[in-house]
């Protein structure tokens, strides 16, 4: 860049694109009544392993009676091993890293596939910095996050071929630096943009919501355990732009009107979408997570369905509303009142938001549907308990950020498979959880008229409490968490995890989120009453504590494991995130320590985020795989016969302070994936994994 340009610009840094970018208190009149009432149990104050023996026998009991019958369905087939005595986990673990490289157990191979930019779909352009943004539309999107491997059959999310399928996966946010060819040497941070006078290039712009949102890629395993892309029919991008539809309560509702959708039927694109979920019904559901930094508004009064999200004025972090020469495609993400009423401008795009985003993979012309019951947060992802025929479908999902709340969905009307379709989904009660400090827990109906969700807290209809799910909770007394991320249902025992990554905020300890200042994290699991995954009540302990061998010496920060032992060098963890529970029942964490703490102070023993391996049943847990530097792992999946695994690696690199990238690509902190900083920067991509005896992954 030359010094004449360079003057005429402006850095804008308005965080990463993929951390909370709000700190809302709830205000819970009901709950710490509640709480002061209910015995504390020693539950968590002792040991760990106590609780967790209670209530494994607790679980083993009542959960899912069918679990024996359901084997061949859910828990074993023939592929897997779920009937095998024997560990579960048979690696080697491997040390915690600080190097820019994957690292697997001795016996295991990975090859990386499909990083950023890889040409998937349309006129196929090669990557290169200088693509333009219709060309990104093209290639494999930005920051690789929650990922499904479907079956080629098209049939069963579980089942069917374990050599071709398409590979369907989020893409979370961008790091414009990375990007653009002409930010090059120019001293920005992983989340800065650049502004040239008032306005940001309008190519620049395009690219950058083309590189959001989904792809689905057509996937084919070869002779030598490798995997390759096949040119098909089936690969997509789904983007910041793509047209989709409302669907559920909110379909239609004044609260969604907008100017391209006067009628409040549809919206344009999906963003920040991060954890995903997998119908029982063979579609993908993509998660929108940080997506209210992408809006500004600057009028005198933010609504409340702005406010408790984090839209502030014209602070956006990407700034699209203000492309050059404007266009309706990007002045969307201005949401200040400009117009006679909300037809004539974006004031509600924003309440098109928030939503879990239903994708039939198998179906390219298919138009992705934001399923409106399952509430507007911060979704991190969306885990359906196991489809049973005549039973309600049931689905978990957390609101990531500090001291938000864990859902779950129960629909209406019965499943029935081969008939039931996305739709089930439009009928049914959204609960949120109250974790009582005593070990039991109560799902809480968000139901217009029900609670105090009326006239007298400002509620007009169900719509309404759904746009504003987040008031809606926390006046019905839900317990706030530690930032909730994955869920994962034991296919099992119905078990259900989730992981609650951090909360350093957290000045109030409470029995589900025990620690004050939580810096590394935990791993939350109940048992619905009665196996029922529809009960409103359920049975709650901590699987794990995240946190260090006991060297820092602080308790605060000693991390357990689930028989409430330290963690050991092979198994110390913290900030988990990312979770999946395979057919034997192994439970996969991922971890997520931020970019602004990784590989130093109390965080340094952790090295580069990881992936861990745990059975529940023995509370055995080791390190499966390391991965480079900056970046988190993310998104994992195998094929159905569990020989595969595929996993993501998310920014690379990001750790890299403005003044490195200042000096030049080639003091970028990683080099992964292409080993080329001159031409090439750190690339987000899909690392597939394999044994090499051909056996089950984590064996
Ligand atoms: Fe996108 Fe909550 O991680
Ligand atoms: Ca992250
Ligand atoms: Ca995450
Ligand atoms: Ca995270």
């Amino acid at each position: 860049m030359s010094n004449e340009v360079r003057n005429q610009i402006t850095i804008v840094d308005n965080g990463n694109g993929d951390e909370p970018q709000v700190s809302y208190t709830d205000n819970r009149p009901f709950a710490s009544v509640l709480e002061a009432r209910l015995a504390r149990r020693s539950l968590l104050k002792g040991s760990a392993g106590v609780a967790a023996l209670g209530f494994m026998s607790l679980g083993l009991a009542g959960c899912l009676s069918s679990s024996d019958s359901d084997d061949d369905d859910v828990g074993g087939g023939d592929a897997g091993n779920g009937g095998e005595v024997g560990p579960l986990i048979g690696f080697t673990a491997v040390a915690p890293s600080e190097s820019d490289e994957i690292v697997v157990p001795p016996g295991y191979s990975y090859q990386v596939i499909l990083p950023w930019g890889t040409p998937i779909t349309g006129t196929m352009p090669a990557f290169d910095i200088t693509n333009t943004g219709e060309e990104q539309g093209m290639q494999m999107g930005s920051h690789h996050d929650g990922m499904h491997f479907f079956p080629i059959e098209g049939e069963e999310p579980f089942e069917g071929s374990s050599d071709e399928g398409l590979l369907v996966m989020n893409h979370e946010y961008v790091e414009p630096r990375f990007m653009h060819a002409d930010h090059i040497g120019v001293a920005l941070g992983s989340g800065a943009i650049v502004m040239k006078g008032d306005v940001r290039d309008r190519d620049q712009a395009l690219k950058e919501i083309n590189a959001h949102g989904v792809s689905v890629v057509h996937v084919r395993k070869r002779a030598d355990n490798r995997w390759e892309l096949v040119q098909s029919e089936y690969n997509r991008r789904i983007t910041g732009l793509t047209p989709m539809e409302l669907h559920g309560p909110v379909r239609g509702s004044d609260l969604v009107k907008t100017k391209y959708s006067p009628q409040g039927l549809a919206t344009r694109g999906t963003l920040n979408n991060c954890a995903m979920g997998v119908t029982p019904w063979n579609t993908y559901m993509a998660a929108e997570e940080n997506w209210a930094g992408y809006f500004g508004n600057r009028d005198e009064t933010i609504p409340r369905e702005h406010a408790h999200y984090g839209i502030r004025a014209n602070d956006s972090r990407y700034r699209w509303a203000l492309a050059e020469g404007g266009g309706d495609e990007f002045i969307r993400f201005d949401a200040t009142s400009t117009g006679a009423d909300a037809t004539q401008d974006y004031r509600n795009e924003p309440n098109c938001f928030g939503w879990m985003v239903e994708i039939d993979p198998f179906d390219p012309n298919s138009v992705p549907k934001k399923r409106t019951s399952l509430g507007r947060f911060g979704h991190e992802g969306v885990v359906f308990g196991p489809a049973i025929e005549g039973k309600p479908v049931v689905c978990y999902s957390g609101d990531d950020s500090t001291n938000q709340f864990i859902y779950k969905f129960v629909s209406e009307q019965p499943f029935q498979k081969g008939v039931t379709d996305g739709s089930i989904l439009d009928t049914g009660v959204l609960y949120v959880a109250r974790f009582n400090d005593d070990g039991t827990g109560e799902w809480l109906p968000l139901v217009y008229g029900q609670n105090g969700l009326d006239a007298s807290n400002g509620f007009r209809d169900q719509a309404d409490v759904l746009v504003n799910t987040r008031l809606a909770a926390g006046l019905v007394g839900a317990t706030p968490m530690d930032r909730p991320e994955w869920g994962a249902v034991d296919p099992n025992n119905g078990d259900v995890y989730f992981t609650l990554t951090n909360n350093s905020g957290r000045s109030t300890a409470n029995g589900a989120n025990p620690r004050t200042q939580n810096r590394h994290g935990h791993i939350i699991r109940w048992a619905e009453a009665g196996g029922e995954h529809a009960s409103t009540t359920f049975e709650w302990d901590i699987f794990l504590f995240g946190g260090d061998a006991g060297q820092s010496g602080q308790a605060n920060l000693a991390g357990k494991d689930p028989n409430g032992d330290a963690l050991t060098v092979d198994n110390l963890l913290s900030s988990p995130d990312g979770l999946w529970i395979d057919k034997d029942s192994r439970v996969w964490i991922q971890t997520d320590i931020g970019e602004g703490s990784q590989n130093s102070g109390v965080y340094e023993v952790f090295g580069n985020n990881a992936m861990l391996c745990a059975d529940p049943k023995t509370g055995e847990m080791r390190r499966f795989l390391t991965g480079p530097i900056g970046q988190e792992i993310t998104g994992v999946i195998t094929t159905p016969d569990q020989r595969t695994m595929f996993i993501n690696v998310q920014h690379p690199g990001a750790t890299t302070t403005p003044t490195e990238w200042e000096l030049g690509p080639r003091y970028v902190r990683s080099s992964w994936p292409d080993r080329n900083p001159a031409r090439l920067p750190p690339r987000s991509a899909t690392v597939v994994i394999w044994k090499d005896d051909g056996g089950v992954i984590g064996s």
